[in-house]
């Protein structure tokens, strides 16, 4: 084939991608980008398994989560148990080394895309507070205004500012321990990174983020070298102040699976810089109210519970919105019983109610046609409506001074 033939079809790869390139731009799409263009989500919603193939992860094992149940000090979290958190890299060898008593510390964190957060949103923070009073860990949580400055045409400085403060606020108030927890925003922090995020921009070759995040011609330089920017959390030397001696410390990145390419490309660098690869531990996203293959979105408020939710917004959209599999008669629902593989209602409960063995009996009742959708949306309202609640008091409690004091770079306990 000559160049001539070529041609045409590279001009319209390019287009395809800019088209991709417009996509990424709009909210809350962004955390997608890496997945969209890999994950197939099909009726039955996302398939892990593909994904963890294609990324090159490791599933977490039974044994792993045995390991995990003995070296904690807490009762094991009901979300490892039940396989929310469904994947990693090098965990097994983190608890290892844990084990023989070298600790490690957490690193997280958000783009602060919009003010209102959600239910979904919160999942990787309090599970990185969990981990924290199960291993006694320092935690580090990045919020990146300038990521979402950086992707979102239409955000200023000023309102990506006020919607980190006001993540920052709900972050806290999942009771990250205020002695071992640093919260920074990449605007006021990054000076101290910027030795870290120099060296790792200088190996990072513009080849190896566009395949890893399909970047154009067209893209602007911010996105080109944000990677380092998110790697460098993932490096103990990137907090002088928070780690007494210089010794590096070993790290875990808890976090929802779409933000892994970041984090292989940190792995990939760290040997070339002399720094202890992160571990990661990965988890599934929780799906829309609308439906398995839907989306949570900030712009669609009757696609997730938000955490300004009242009681009676909880109910309307649990009752409204949340995608049943029942019957669509009660005959027909008493006879053939749910599709639990679609039901929403019974998915959240899955994830949020915390009693095992009540899971399995509306299993069994729910999906005989015993138990009707109603009485499963009832009892899923309450335990939501119950976290939220828990939620807002928390952080009404966290006063301006809090605040301060998690933002403020300092030793660590
Ligand atoms: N890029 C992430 C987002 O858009 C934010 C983020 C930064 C993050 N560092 C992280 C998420 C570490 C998980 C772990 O939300």
């Amino acid at each position: 084939m000559s160049n001539k033939d070529n041609l045409p079809k590279e001009n319209e790869k390019e287009k395809e991608k800019e088209k991709e390139n417009k996509i990424e731009e709009k909210e809350e799409e962004v955390k997608q980008v890496v997945t969209t263009t890999k994950v197939v989500a099909g009726k039955e919603g996302v398939d892990y398994v593909k994904i963890v193939e294609e990324f090159g992860m490791q599933l977490i094992t039974d044994p792993m989560i045995e390991k995990m149940g003995k070296l904690s000090k807490t009762p094991l979290h009901h979300w490892i148990k039940r396989g929310l958190f469904f994947s990693h890299r090098n965990l097994d060898q983190l608890l290892d080394k844990y084990e023989k008593g070298e600790p490690f510390y957490l690193y997280t964190g958000r783009g602060p895309s919009s003010e209102s957060m959600h239910l979904g949103h919160l999942i990787p923070f309090m599970m990185t507070k969990w981990l924290q009073d199960a291993f006694g860990c320092p935690c580090v949580i990045q919020l990146t205004d300038d990521e979402k400055f950086l992707w979102n045409p239409k955000l200023t400085l000023e309102k990506v500012h006020q919607f980190m403060i006001e993540n920052a606020k709900d972050i806290i108030a999942c009771g990250f321990d205020p002695e071992k927890t640093f919260i920074f925003s990449d605007m006021n922090y990054i000076g101290e990174m910027y030795p870290n995020i120099c060296k790792i921009r200088k190996i990072l070759t513009f080849n190896q983020v566009r395949s890893t995040f399909g970047f154009t011609k067209s893209s602007n330089i911010g996105q080109i070298a944000f990677s380092a920017v998110q790697a460098a959390p993932a490096f103990s030397s990137s907090f002088p102040k928070l780690f007494a001696d210089k010794k590096k410390v070993n790290c875990l990145i808890p976090c929802a699976v779409d933000q892994d390419p970041y984090f292989r490309l940190t792995r990939d660098i760290a040997p070339k810089l002399k720094e202890k690869k992160p571990s990661l531990m990965c988890s599934k996203f929780i799906p829309s109210l609308l439906g398995l293959n839907e989306k949570m979105s900030s712009s669609n408020p009757n696609s997730a519970i938000f955490l300004t939710d009242t009681p009676n917004q909880i109910r309307n959209k649990i009752n409204k919105y949340a995608f049943s599999g029942g019957g669509d008669t009660i005959e027909e629902h008493r006879k053939n019983g749910a599709n639990l593989k679609v039901d929403i209602p019974f998915h959240y409960l899955k994830i949020f109610h915390p009693d095992q063995e009540r899971i399995e009996q509306i299993r069994k009742d729910y999906g005989s046609g015993q138990m009707l959708t109603g009485e499963v949306k009832k009892e899923l309202i309450s335990i939501l409506q119950d976290i939220v609640k828990k939620h807002q008091e928390n952080r009404k409690a966290i006063t301006d001074e809090v605040l301060q004091k998690f933002m403020t770079p300092r030793q660590l306990v």
